[in-house]
């Protein structure tokens, strides 16, 4: 390995590049029951045994929503200049649908107004995968009702935070919501249904579309995109079984969420190899397709891909290769996919600009005697995926900015609060935050970049 502490050459990165951090509320905030905020599926999900590792739920979590000033004081310690976020749904329309709480909104607003006055920027995220409960006994993401109450809730928001935020994107990760919330089941809501799965994964990208029409309605100059935690695959061998089984999953987890909002509707294969006929209404391809600002990459590792005729759909799985580096959630390390991703999205999907919007590293903390916590590999990791991304900008890919994830350790959804990314440690017994040696080596790439910029400038 080249000198861990070796500089990072960030030339290529313009000089209004975002460096920023991201966390999702239903894993950072806590207080569930405070201030009109009504039950999400993630609630649900966590409080049904068995669910989530060590019985862990979000009820305390990181407890933003009352440490949010000291969490921002972090952002700015950092030196980073961007911060992504999500609104809680249930805080903001507790009902799914109608009666705005304004006590939700008010939170966010005073978020947004602290991150702008220590010029850090805000892009907001309107849906981390917590759906309001109510939304979910009426049907769900399966139901087409969900997308509709979706932009209604986006109008909300954007018209209250509209005036001082420009970066939003609807959805995280839609991929997650409907194949592993529906398909899978190892997400709220836990289901294990093809049919539904495909319909919520429908409506989730109507919904996408439904989203982004009353953002720009609300938000002169807003800055739109999508978030998708795309996969970089290849086929386990060079069987034809193999290959195929790797194009499959291509389409499922990549061509399924980028095609239809760039127009070219739902990968033609994949409706196939799913069997279940789309709840298309006329019009409904041309609102997925609403025009976008950016396109956001959320990328932890690659995967070989062998076939699994058993099923579920895409009857294709990942492979363990030995011999491989891995993180602490078990997951292959390989920067080079991050700058495949990148160039593909630039040549494959015209991509005008570009945000990674997540990518980081859990690995076991050690908390020194003197309160430090040294994290080598989570610093390994995170040195070598911004080299890959320099290499894409390098390249031609319009990189305008990288969200480290996350800020915080975290509930990190299934696996609880045993598997940490945060950039900054977390004592969930006291609540007491302690940056990293990422973080502090975060800090130092991000100060570096500033310095050439301003030299550049
Ligand atoms: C995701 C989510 C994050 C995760 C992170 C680590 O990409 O799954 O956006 O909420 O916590 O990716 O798994």
């Amino acid at each position: 390995m080249s000198d861990p502490h070796a500089p990072v050459d960030v030339s290529a990165f313009p000089h209004d590049f975002l460096w920023g951090t991201a966390t999702s509320a239903y894993q950072i905030e806590g207080a569930v029951s405070e201030d009109g905020r009504s039950p999400s599926i993630w609630d649900t999900f966590s409080h049904t045994p068995g669910k989530i590792d060590n019985d862990d739920h979000g009820d305390i979590a990181c407890d933003h929503y009352h440490r949010w000033r000291e969490d921002i004081a972090l952002m700015r310690q950092l030196g980073t200049n961007a911060y992504r976020l999500s609104v809680a749904w249930p805080r903001v329309v507790p009902g799914g649908d109608g009666v705005v709480n304004a006590k939700g909104l008010d939170f966010y607003d005073e978020v947004i107004d602290s991150l702008l006055a220590q010029g850090i920027t805000p892009s907001v995220t309107l849906y981390h995968w917590d759906l309001p409960q109510v939304l979910q006994d009426r049907g769900g993401w399966p139901a087409r009702e969900t997308a509709e109450h979706f932009a209604a809730y986006a109008a909300v928001v954007a018209e209250r935070l509209g005036d001082r935020v420009k970066h939003w994107t609807p959805l995280n990760e839609p991929l997650c919501s409907a194949w592993i919330g529906h398909l899978e089941g190892r997400m709220a809501p836990g289901w294990t249904d093809l049919t539904a799965a495909v319909q919520a994964s429908y409506h989730l990208l109507l919904g996408h579309g439904l989203a982004t029409q009353a953002i720009r309605a609300a938000v002169p100059g807003a800055e739109i995109g999508i978030v998708n935690n795309l996969a970089q695959v290849e086929p386990a061998t060079d069987r034809p079984e193999d290959i195929a089984a790797a194009r499959r999953m291509d389409g499922h987890a990549n061509r399924w969420w980028l095609d239809p909002v760039h127009g070219r509707g739902f990968p033609a294969d994949m409706v196939e190899v799913y069997g279940v006929e789309l709840p298309e209404k006329a019009g409904d391809l041309a609102t997925i397709a609403e025009p976008l600002d950016w396109l956001g990459l959320n990328y932890y590792f690659p995967s070989a891909i062998a076939d699994h005729p058993a099923g579920p759909a895409p009857y294709a799985d990942s492979v363990r290769r030995l011999g491989v580096p891995r993180t602490g959630m078990d997951w292959e390390v390989d920067a080079n996919g991050i700058e495949t991703l990148l160039l593909r999205l630039t040549h494959e999907y015209g991509a005008r600009k570009l945000y990674v919007t997540e990518n980081g590293s859990a690995f076991p903390d050690v908390v020194r005697p003197d309160g430090t916590v040294d994290d080598p590999e989570r610093e390994e990791y995170l040195v070598n995926h911004i080299a890959a991304c320099a290499r894409a900008a390098r390249k031609g890919a319009p990189l305008a900015g990288y969200f480290a994830w996350s800020l915080l350790d975290n509930f990190e959804w299934a696996y609880g609060y045993d598997k940490r990314f945060g950039l900054v440690h977390v004592d969930y017994a006291t609540q007491a935050r302690t940056i990293k040696g990422s973080g502090h080596r975060y800090a130092d790439i991000v100060r570096r970049h500033g310095s050439r910029s301003r030299r550049a400038a």
